[in-house]
């Protein structure tokens, strides 16, 4: 083998070896660099004959354009090389499943709030939102509610800060402040036409929301939600209360098979009061009372507090508990369960 076929076989040993692109290059700098093999011999033709230097000089171009050639086709093959990995990177499976997108629903308790306000909607009832942090006057006082009500204790409500220490604000034990804020702000709507001796509109609303009790077993949870109902006008009875919430529990469960019972009871805001138990005659509940709301006859004092003459208005009000409308509606025992957030259990209600 003459030198420039070494030369050459040299080279591509050379190029195979480089395994980057940068190793090519360094490769190739020492055949064709101008410190490189290739030039080195080029210079050396300058002693020789003139008819020597021309085979010499053509045997030397053609080992040149051979590592040029191998140069070209190892840069190709590492230009290859790249892109395959990078192919192989970026392969997508297009055998794996889809991933699903989760359809949302929602919560069995707001199912139960849209149709309270739907119910009540069709029977006249104005809908009206209050806030969850409350005072000690919207929640008892307004409410005559005493000084040491037992509900009042650190046993039973959350207190939060703010307020003062006569008038500490707290976390709402129940909606029945919306009776006073709701009324306050109708009264004065109607301010004029009272102090004209006009007739006022009657105060018609359900009031659903969250409430805080410090509670918790598998008919208690700390949080839970319940709608006040408040009807108020001159000629307001018992008996419309009756009718009214018969009405409500027979559409909102389907079905007429069920009966009510009227328990007499204390509330400090009521006067008759009574606990409003339900009893299914067939299905899996029936033969068992269950205690769904409180109700009565709005105490005249609250009346009152609300900026009504109580010797003219008269109405009654009720707060029910949605939470265990929805566990009777769904045939659910543990109350927790609607607010541990497990979706397995919330997408049974979509
Ligand atoms: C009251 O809260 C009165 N404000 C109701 C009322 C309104 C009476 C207007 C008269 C006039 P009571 O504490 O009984 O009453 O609660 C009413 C309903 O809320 C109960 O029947 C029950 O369904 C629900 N409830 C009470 N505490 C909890 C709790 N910790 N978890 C879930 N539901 C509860
Ligand atoms: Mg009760």
């Amino acid at each position: 083998m003459n030198e420039l076929d070494a030369l050459v076989d040299s080279a591509r040993a050379a190029f195979a070896q480089a395994t980057t692109p940068a190793d090519l290059e360094n490769a190739k700098a020492q055949y064709l660099g101008k410190a490189g093999r290739i030039t080195e011999l080029m210079k050396g033709m300058a002693a020789l004959p003139v008819d020597e230097k021309k085979t010499r000089g053509a045997a030397i171009n053609l080992a040149k354009q051979s590592i040029e050639a191998l140069l070209t086709e190892r840069r190709q093959a590492l230009a290859d090389a790249e892109l395959q990995v990078q192919l192989k990177a970026e392969a997508l499976d297009v055998t794996l499943p889809g991933r699903q997108r989760g359809q949302g629903g929602l919560h069995p308790v707001s199912l139960t709030l849209e149709r309270i306000e739907a119910i009540f909607g069709s029977m006249g009832f104005e809908v009206a939102e209050g806030p969850e942090i409350e005072s000690d006057w919207f929640n008892f006082t307004a409410l005559n509610t005493p000084e040491d009500h037992p509900a009042r204790s650190m046993h039973d409500t959350f207190y939060v800060e703010g307020g003062s220490e006569k008038a500490p604000n707290l976390l709402r034990t129940h909606t029945s402040p919306m009776q006073i804020r709701h009324a306050v702000q109708h009264v004065k709507r109607h301010r004029a036409a009272l102090d004209a001796g006009q007739p006022m509109p009657e105060i018609r609303v359900i009031a659903p929301g969250r409430t805080y009790r410090v509670d918790s077993d598998a008919t208690h949870s700390p949080m839970f939600h319940q709608c006040e109902g408040l009807w108020v006008g001159e000629n307001v009875s018992f008996k419309d209360l009756k009718y009214v919430f018969t009405d409500f529990c027979r559409t909102f469960f389907e079905s007429n098979d069920l009966v009510l019972r009227f328990r007499p009871s204390f509330f400090p805001f009521t006067e008759p009061s009574a606990e409003v138990d339900i009893q299914f005659q067939s299905g899996p509940l029936a033969g068992r009372w269950l205690e769904v709301a409180g109700s009565g006859q709005v105490h005249p004092n609250v009346v009152r507090n609300m900026g009504l003459d109580p010797e003219k208005y008269i109405g009654f009000a009720f707060g029910m508990g949605p939470d265990r409308l929805t566990m009777l509606r769904y045939g659910v025992n543990d109350l927790r369960l609607f607010f541990d957030g497990d979706v397995r259990f919330l997408a049974q209600f979509r």
